[in-house]
């Protein structure tokens, strides 16, 4: 396994962010690190630049950019009368800066391009040092969605925006592995009642201990709503997300009380589970295969390599730690694609804080779900 400690950042001179301010005064592009995933950011006031943005990571035309500020002054200055909602003032208080976007009526300096034609703006205040200086550096707000290929899974390195954008933008700011690795969770507090319209950084267990949110409604796990299906407002349910090029099979935990913890008989399961599918993928002619574990301490799988057998393990971290989940979840997709396997198998964990986020990203992710009753999860 290469790589499996966060990149060392590079010194970030005032310099870098300069010349990558100068870029995006000119309406080009740039990839810039944040707290939650790297960001492909352009002038968020201007529509010219946003359509960069579309055309570099060949993204749908009607899923809508999240702005980036860097002072509440910023925020007023793209808002409709220029006043923020009191319903968010104790979100902003307590997760600002931080990996949380609102959503909020704009001002008519924010183009269509960058909403799409609606009336709602999504804005993020996020708390990584680097996009923070470069958002003030340039004296701009900055539009970025995720520095990805438009459904490939979001990147969380600089050199996974390289793999996906090189020759396409003029610039990325290394500035190491994200800390949060999902993506921001986002909230449109002005409907009634408030909703998390996709979970991420900021669990919904947190959103709702906040004042005025105690009735935030969230989509969990048997989600299905036609409309929402059909609305592009609505982050990620339109398109295909977060998919690397082999097969992705999402392994969930259903045991019961039965099955928990402690049983005796904790042998079978999910690796019976993964056994029996990567036996069966075999007859087909699959030879090579991955694991995404989160089933083992980490430190016991750090010698993860290709085994004889033809499977590749790469440990996610264990499944009571969400958050470690979260980081590594998208490197280990992208690790394991580049290591051109055919299948890649991820074990699910329970959707408790972080790891609501977690599994909105892998049901989207993957094409289909086997379950295990496994007992055998730490
Ligand atoms: O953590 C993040 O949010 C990262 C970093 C770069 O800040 N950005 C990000 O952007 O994940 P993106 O474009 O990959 O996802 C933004 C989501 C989209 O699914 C979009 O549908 C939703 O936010 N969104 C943006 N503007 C919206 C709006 N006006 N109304 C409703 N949803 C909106
Ligand atoms: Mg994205």
């Amino acid at each position: 396994l290469e790589n499996p400690k966060p990149e060392v950042s590079h010194p970030h001179t005032q310099r870098i962010l300069d010349q990558a301010a100068a870029l995006l005064k000119d309406g080009q592009v740039v990839g810039m690190p944040t707290e939650t995933v790297y960001g492909l950011a352009s002038n968020a006031l201007d529509s010219v630049a946003a359509q960069r943005i579309f055309k570099a990571k060949n993204r749908p035309q009607d899923n809508p950019l999240i702005v980036h500020v860097s002072s509440l002054q910023m925020l007023r200055s793209i808002l409709k009368d220029n006043t923020i909602p009191e319903v968010y003032t104790d979100l902003i208080r307590t997760y600002w800066p931080g990996p949380l976007t609102l959503l909020f009526p704009r001002s008519s300096l924010i183009p269509n391009e960058i909403t799409c034609g609606q009336p709602m703006v999504a804005v993020r205040f996020p708390s990584h040092p680097i996009t923070r200086a470069l958002i003030s550096t340039t004296g701009l707000p900055l539009a970025a969605p995720s520095a990805n290929s438009s459904g490939k899974p979001s990147p969380t390195l600089a050199s996974h925006v390289m793999d996906d954008l090189q020759g396409k933008i003029p610039m990325i700011i290394d500035g190491g592995q994200c800390s949060f690795g999902i993506e921001s969770t986002v909230v449109d507090g002005l409907r009634v009642p408030p909703a998390i319209l996709r979970p991420g950084g900021v669990t919904y267990e947190q959103i709702r201990q906040v004042k005025g949110m105690e009735t935030v409604q969230v989509y969990k796990k048997h989600f299905t709503d036609a409309a929402m299906e059909q609305a592009p407002t609505t982050p990620g349910m339109k398109y295909r997300h977060y998919s690397p090029e082999a097969e992705v099979v999402l392994v969930e935990y259903v045991g019961g009380a039965g099955s928990g913890a402690g049983s005796s008989q904790a042998t079978t399961g999910q690796y019976s589970a993964i056994t029996k599918e990567i036996d069966r993928l075999k007859q087909e002619g699959k030879t090579r295969f991955g694991i995404l574990r989160t089933s083992f301490d980490s430190a016991l799988q750090s010698n993860s390599s290709l085994q004889a057998d033809g499977v590749i393990e790469f440990p996610l971290g264990q499944r009571s730690k969400p958050e470690d989940v979260a980081r590594e979840l998208f490197r280990g997709l992208r690790f394991l694609d580049s290591q051109h396997v055919d299948c890649i198998f991820v074990e699910g964990i329970s959707e408790d804080d972080e790891g609501l986020a977690v599994m909105n990203r892998l049901r989207k992710a993957a094409s289909r779900t086997i379950s295990s009753d496994t007992t055998e999860f730490l």
